[in-house]
C-alpha cells in the first residue's frame, strides 16, 4: 500500500514537472510523499508569494489518515495535511510554508547533515566554542521558521529537533539537569570521545540512509550504528562510557529520524574493552600515573 502510494507520488511528480517546468525547480522533495502541488499552484493569481487567502478552486489532495490533524485542518481547507494552523487567528501566517533552505544553511554551519553528524559533535575540540554555535544556529533556525511551518517529517526539521536535544543535554549549564545527569558519564569521557572522531566517522551509514521509508532497514541501519560506536567506545573509553554513547545516540539520532526504531536490547560483546576510564582516579591509576611523571621528568 505505501509502495502503490509512493508510485502515485512519483507519477503525480513527473506530471507536474512535466506541466509546470518552470516551478519545478523549487519543488520541495517532500512534497511528493503527500501528493502535494506545489503551494503557489493552488492560490495561483492570489500574490504568489505564498501568503494567501485560501483559495477554493483547488481543494482535493489526497489528505492523510492520521486523525490528529482533522481538527486543527478545519481553518484552511487547502492546507495540506501536516501544515495545520498554529493559532486559528493567523490564518494567513500559518498557512505558508517555510522555505527549508534557510534551515539547510544552518545546519550546514555544523556540519550536520546527518543524524550521525549530531553525534559527532561530542568529538569536537572545544565544547564550549561548539555549543556556542550550536545555539547560535538554533536561533536562527527558530528565526526563520517562527511565521511558517515546516512538513512534520522534514529532514532538515527533523535534524534540528536532534540539534536541540544535543543542545540540551551537552550544552545547557545547569548541572542538576535530568538528561544531563543521565550523560555524566559521557561528558566526563569526552576527552577520550574526541580521540574517537575517526572511529565516530567510520561508524557512520551509507548516504541518504536515514530517508528510507523501509521501517525494517531503518531500524536496522541505525543499530548497527549505535552498536558501532558502543563497541568503538568500549575498546577507547570503557564500557559505561559506550553505554552512555550509545543511548545518547539513540536519543538524539531517534528525534532526526522519521520513524520510531526500537534500540536493541542485546549490547555487542566486546572482549579487549578498555578498563573503567576512572582508572585514573582509582589508587592503583594514579600510582601508576605518578610512576610515569617521575620517570619522564627525573
Ligand atoms: C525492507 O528491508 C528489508 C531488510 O533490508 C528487506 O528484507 C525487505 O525486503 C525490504 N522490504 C521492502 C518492502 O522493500
Amino acid at each position: 500500500m505505501k509502495l502503490k502510494g509512493t508510485l502515485q507520488a512519483a507519477v503525480l511528480l513527473l506530471v507536474l514537472i512535466h506541466l509546470q517546468i518552470s516551478e519545478a525547480i523549487w519543488f520541495p522533495w517532500y512534497f511528493h510523499r503527500y501528493g502535494l502541488e506545489p503551494h503557489s499552484a493552488r492560490h495561483r493569481g492570489a500574490g504568489g508569494g505564498g501568503v494567501t487567502a485560501p483559495a477554493a478552486s483547488s481543494g482535493k489532495q489526497t489528505m492523510p489518515a492520521g486523525g490528529a490533524n482533522k481538527d486543527k485542518n478545519k481553518g484552511g481547507p487547502t492546507c495540506p495535511p501536516g501544515f495545520e494552523l498554529k493559532d486559528p487567528k493567523s490564518v494567513r501566517e500559518a498557512t505558508r510554508i517555510c522555505d527549508d533552505n534557510p534551515v539547510l544553511m544552518q545546519l550546514a554551519r555544523l556540519y550536520v547533515v546527518s543524524p550521525e553528524r549530531i553525534v559527532l559533535l561530542l568529538a569536537q575540540p572545544s565544547l564550549v566554542d561548539s555549543c556556542a554555535e550550536i545555539r547560535d544556529v538554533l536561533s536562527n533556525i527558530h528565526a526563520a521558521t517562527s511565521k511558517c511551518v515546516l512538513a512534520p517529517d522534514n529532514i532538515y526539521g527533523k535534524l534540528s529537533e536532534g540539534l536541540d536535544y544535543f543542545k540540551e543535554v551537552v550544552c545547557e549549564s545547569d548541572c542538576e539537569g535530568s538528561s544531563r545527569k543521565r550523560f555524566a558519564g559521557l561528558l566526563e569521557a569526552q576527552n577520550c570521545i574526541r580521540e574517537m572522531r575517526t572511529d565516530m566517522i567510520e561508524c557512520e551509514a551509507p548516504p541518504d540512509w536515514y530517508e528510507t521509508r523501509n521501517k525494517s532497514k531503518l531500524c536496522l541501519i541505525y543499530n548497527d550504528v549505535l552498536d558501532c560506536y558502543y563497541t568503538r567506545a568500549a575498546m577507547l573509553c570503557g564500557i559505561e562510557a559506550a553505554k552512555q554513547l550509545r543511548s545518547f545516540a539513540a536519543d538524539s539520532m531517534g528525534r532526526a529520524m522519521n520513524q520510531k526504531c526500537e534500540v536493541s536490547k542485546k549490547l555487542p560483546r566486546v572482549v579487549n574493552a578498555m578498563p573503567s576510564l576512572a582508572t585514573s582516579s582509582t589508587p592503583m591509576g594514579m600510582a601508576i600515573v605518578t610512576l610515569v611523571l617521575i620517570l619522564i621528568f627525573c
